[in-house]
């Protein structure tokens, strides 16, 4: 990227020019990407932006409160609890990709109808560099690329931070003062914790990976991990009290990388990791084990799905 500030105008410029008077919606994720996206085209086009936060029953632990109070100052901010209509679709589904394609196209569906509620002709999209590699290299469906321009009758897809890597959306956020909760945020899969939980999604799990996932983004901050996450990935006995427990296996994964393409396991010291074992279970009752990965990528990814 050349310059902050030159990027920023040159992007707000770029959309003013795409979308002359027309509407446009955007979907916030609660994510840097979708916020700095949505932050450029509130600039160029103020309250013909329709910006649309759809809260899936599949985020982070107080992400839909947050994004509400973030975007707050902007106009017709939209916030669509939708986590009934992706739990009842979700469910009894097992396959990784199939779980994917499922949150995709329920996405689709919601902004389908929220797009033609604001009657928005351009659609606004937080896609950056790496999303589009890694779905032409075939690697992975990302959900946020791909399929809307068919699906969906808009006259044009508007990606104002489609050529920069995340370190560079993070300064763009800085620059435009976003909450430093937003622009620091870790990444965030578009499924959400519909990958984090193997198998099939119950609200069950959903709720361990997302109270674990929130300890472990609490003690892992001073190592400033560029992603950390807790999975649930299978089930163990163990023992709580007097009693045998067949418990949750909650997998802790901390990784440094620059760009998610490639990414390193990060060494935490023993502390550290007692810490999160005895939090996550102690806090979490049907949680009997935790675990800490060790993989790198390749050969394993950052997500579990
Ligand atoms: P993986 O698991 O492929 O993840 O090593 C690399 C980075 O991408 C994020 N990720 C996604 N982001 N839609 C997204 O917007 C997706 O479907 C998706 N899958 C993975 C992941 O959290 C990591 O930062």
């Amino acid at each position: 990227m050349v310059e902050v500030e030159q990027f920023i105008d040159e992007a707000i410029a770029e959309i003013d020019e795409q979308v002359g008077d027309a509407d446009a919606i955007i979907a916030l994720s609660g994510g840097v990407d979708s916020s700095v996206a949505a932050a450029l085209a509130y600039e160029a086009l103020g309250d013909q932006l329709t910006p649309v936060y759809v809260d899936t029953g599949l985020m982070r632990k107080g992400e839909t409160e947050q994004v509400e109070e973030t975007f707050s100052y902007m106009e017709g901010l939209r916030i669509v609890d939708a986590h009934e209509r992706f739990l009842d679709e979700l469910s009894g589904v097992t396959d990784p990709e199939e779980k994917r394609a499922i949150v995709g196209e329920r996405f689709i569906r919601e902004f389908e109808r929220e797009a033609r509620e604001a009657d928005a002709e351009y659609l606004v999209q937080g896609t950056i560099y790496p999303d589009r590699i890694e779905s032409e290299g075939g690697i992975k469906s990302h959900h946020n690329v791909g399929g809307l321009p068919e699906v969906v009758d808009f006259s044009g897809i508007v990606e104002p931070v489609r050529e920069l890597y995340k370190d560079e959306v993070r300064e763009v956020a800085r620059a435009l003062d976003l909450d430093a909760l937003v622009a620091e945020r870790m990444p965030f899969p578009g499924p959400g914790l519909a990958v984090r939980v193997l198998g099939e999604v119950t609200e069950e799990k959903l709720q361990v990976a997302r109270e674990a996932t929130h300890i472990v983004e609490e003690e892992l901050e001073e190592y400033d991990p560029w992603q950390a996450l807790a999975a649930v990935i299978g089930k163990a006995t163990g023992v709580k009290g007097d009693n045998r427990v067949h418990g949750w296996v909650v997998s802790v994964r901390a990784v440094e990388s620059r760009d998610g393409m490639t990414a390193r396991a990060q060494e935490l010291d023993w502390a550290t990791l007692q810490r999160l074992q005895s939090r996550i279970t102690g806090s979490l009752e049907n949680v009997s084990r935790v675990v800490y990965d060790v993989t790198h990528k390749p050969p394993a990814t950052i997500e579990y799905e």
